[in-house]
């Protein structure tokens, strides 16, 4: 087993240290988004203190040291990911724009009937832009089932709807169950029958070892915000091989090598998906994050975060009247649950009172609320900062909150 990580990591985060609403600041809303260490803080400001300017377009020094920079947080993803070269990393604005990118370039190519597979526990943004190229292009989707409170992918469904399939979109970690998908199981039995693959890594990317190489997926999103980088900034790995039969889906500058009027030579891949100046600093301020949480290890984060998660899962089922829900094994570092008598808005506006942060909501997988019959569940989501302290007052908190409701 890898060596625990040390409560001293916390000194790295700035924002850790506040005092919300008198009481020290605790943060288990990690799934919405991560803290910033000052590693990501001083690279973006050394970044415009020093290096700043646009890319692929000077000849000035400032210019070429902004795109070595930027292109160097390429390398760096593609290094993150174990992608065969930097050329399979396109930049995006996060996870959502990552899939919107591959629905419209290659979910534009589907005929009348065609089918897109998704699961049932997918966020909004892994259904929506599926939604919206089904309704240009007549192409259907249909779900894989997800297996009540456990929340576990029903398999054997997927077995019986792969064949049927074009597309298989689905979430490497579900951000309300914390459940694991067989990543690689999939997408080798995808293989096998020629069903183009998409993997969600918004959830597992900053939180365990993801070796795109391993998984043997086609295209992979991720969200720089939710693994200690800048906000606006993501990565989509996509093989190269596909990346040449795919359309741009936005035109502007740096995505051309030549315009005139009427016609346009597109830039090679990646850069033809890379329309209009990029978030040059949010790579800069990415690529720090990747050093970060490959300096501490990121085997060593999974199994902290996991280890918290199934501490609180532990508490928390001595509750009366709760609901805990995905898997009680093989989960993530996140617990989602529902308090009877007590909703989770409730819920969170009281704990946000004693300095928590915790979600509340459906955290945008309102198919999968709909399936578990709930409005919606609190979620508290743990990362590598957080500590079993944390948790002890998280729910000492919540009993009081409990007793409140329940008198
Ligand atoms: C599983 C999953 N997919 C996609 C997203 C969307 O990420 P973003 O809003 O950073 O694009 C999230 C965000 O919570 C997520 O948890």
């Amino acid at each position: 087993m890898a060596a625990p990580i040390d409560e001293s990591v916390r000194a790295d985060f700035p924002i850790l240290s506040l005092r919300i609403h008198g009481h020290p600041l605790i943060y288990l809303d990690n799934a919405a988004t991560s803290q910033k260490p000052v590693t990501v803080l001083n690279a973006l400001r050394r970044f415009y203190e020093q290096d700043n300017a646009n890319v692929h377009r000077g000849v000035h020094e400032l210019s070429n040291r902004a795109t070595d920079a930027y292109e160097s947080a390429r390398a760096r993803a593609a290094q993150f990911l174990n992608a065969p070269s930097k050329d399979c990393i396109i930049f995006t604005r996060g996870t959502t724009e990552g899939i919107n990118l591959i629905a419209h370039s290659v979910g534009n190519t589907l005929k009348v009937g065609d089918v897109i597979l998704l699961t049932e526990m997918e966020h909004h943004s892994n259904i929506v832009p599926w939604q919206m190229i089904s309704q240009r292009t007549g192409a259907k989707l249909a779900y894989v089932p997800v297996t009540g409170d456990e929340g576990l992918l029903d398999l054997d469904a997927l077995d019986r709807l792969l064949p049927t399939a074009k597309i298989i979109s689905f979430t490497h970690v579900s951000n309300a169950l914390g459940t694991i998908n067989p990543a690689a199981e999939i997408c080798a039995r995808a293989r096998r029958l020629g069903v183009t693959t998409v993997l969600d890594a918004a959830q597992s990317a900053g939180h365990m070892t993801v070796d795109v190489q391993s998984i043997g997926c086609d295209f992979l999103a991720f969200s720089g915000h939710k693994i200690c980088g800048p906000t606006g900034i993501g990565v989509l790995f996509a093989r190269s091989e596909l990346q040449e039969r795919m359309q741009p889906w936005q035109g502007g500058g740096e995505m051309i090598s030549k315009v005139d009027l009427f016609h346009t030579d597109y830039n090679v891949p990646p850069h033809k998906f890379e329309a209009g100046t990029p978030d040059i600093s949010g790579a800069v301020g990415l690529h720090a994050a990747m050093d970060y949480l490959d300096a501490l290890g990121r085997d060593r984060i999974f199994q902290h975060d996991v280890e918290l998660a199934h501490y609180a899962r532990s508490q928390l089922a001595q509750f009366a009247g709760i609901r805990l829900l995905g898997p009680e094994r093989e989960h993530s570092g996140l617990v989602s649950f529902v308090l009877k008598d007590v909703h989770a808005l409730d819920l969170a506006t009281m704990a946000d009172r004693q300095g928590i942060a915790i979600r509340a909501g459906h955290h945008c997988t309102q198919p999968l609320h709909a399936r578990l019959g709930l409005p919606s569940s609190a979620r508290a989501s743990f990362y590598f900062y957080n500590t079993r302290t944390e948790v002890d007052r998280f729910i000492a908190v919540l009993r009081d909150i409990q007793k409140y409701f329940n008198g």
